[in-house]
């Protein structure tokens, strides 16, 4: 634990006196709320201090799972939609939180966020595939062949060739989609190359993370042991 006054000096905000008149005017927060109070320990590795909402070093690493209600586009900012970030808890803002890939404004679930560049990157890399699992609705019903499709790697109306991917029925009309890339529109686009619109689409599963109980439009932090289990995917 850290005085917070030392680690507004050592981070070079100002001397001891500047960094006091700082903290008097109300322009540092911890975790989001106003600190005035110089005296005040903290945690510089899990907390988050930010000057005039800017955050400094020594920033807590946060992932955070949202699930995704349709409306909302996968954006930092945007001057005509809302934003998945005006869906997360006013803590979390002041985070240089990013969406970790994206799901189209009509899609739902799991959407990840972070403040990891490295992790970001990682798990956005076509080279580490991680899965990613779907629940569509869909005109017309799949069938042998287009599963043997997805398997082979599909192409798209648009000459674009798809990784490998696994297409399970669960009824007519209902399918689970699981691809290891993030191409625009994928899923929409892979089902149309078959001949299946694609009505609803939910993300359920990235890697060895799901939903669970998680309510549409909640949030919740990753815990140390499921961010080191994304790490190893
Ligand atoms: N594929 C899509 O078509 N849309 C999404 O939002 C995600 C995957």
């Amino acid at each position: 634990m850290e005085r917070l006054d030392k680690f507004l000096c050592d981070s070079g905000v100002g001397t001891r006196s500047q960094v006091k008149l700082i903290l008097k005017a109300g322009r540092v927060t911890v975790d989001g709320a106003v600190v005035r109070d110089n005296s005040l320990k903290l945690d510089p590795q899990r907390q988050t201090v930010c000057l005039d909402g800017r955050s400094l070093g020594g920033k807590r690493r946060v992932v955070l799972l949202l699930n995704k209600p349709a409306g909302y586009i996968t954006a930092t900012e945007d001057p005509k939609d809302p934003t998945v970030m005006e869906l997360l808890p006013a803590e979390y803002r002041a985070m240089d939180l990013k969406p970790v890939g994206r799901l189209d404004k009509a899609t739902e679930g799991l959407l990840l966020f972070t403040n990891d560049g490295d992790l970001l990157h990682r798990l956005i890399s076509p080279k580490k595939e991680v899965p990613k699992v779907y629940y569509a609705r869909h005109e017309g019903a799949a069938t042998d062949e287009d599963i043997e499709a997805f398997a082979g790697g599909l192409t798209l109306r648009d000459e674009t060739v798809c990784l490998p991917a696994k297409l399970e029925p669960l009824g007519p009309g209902e399918s689970l989609i699981t691809v290891c890339e993030g191409k625009y529109h994928q899923v929409r686009r892979m089902m149309a190359a078959r001949g299946m619109h694609v009505e609803y689409l939910e993300r359920r599963q990235e890697g060895s993370l799901t939903l669970g109980a998680l309510a549409r439009g909640a949030v919740r932090e990753l815990t140390a042991d499921e961010i080191a289990a994304l790490e190893r995917e």
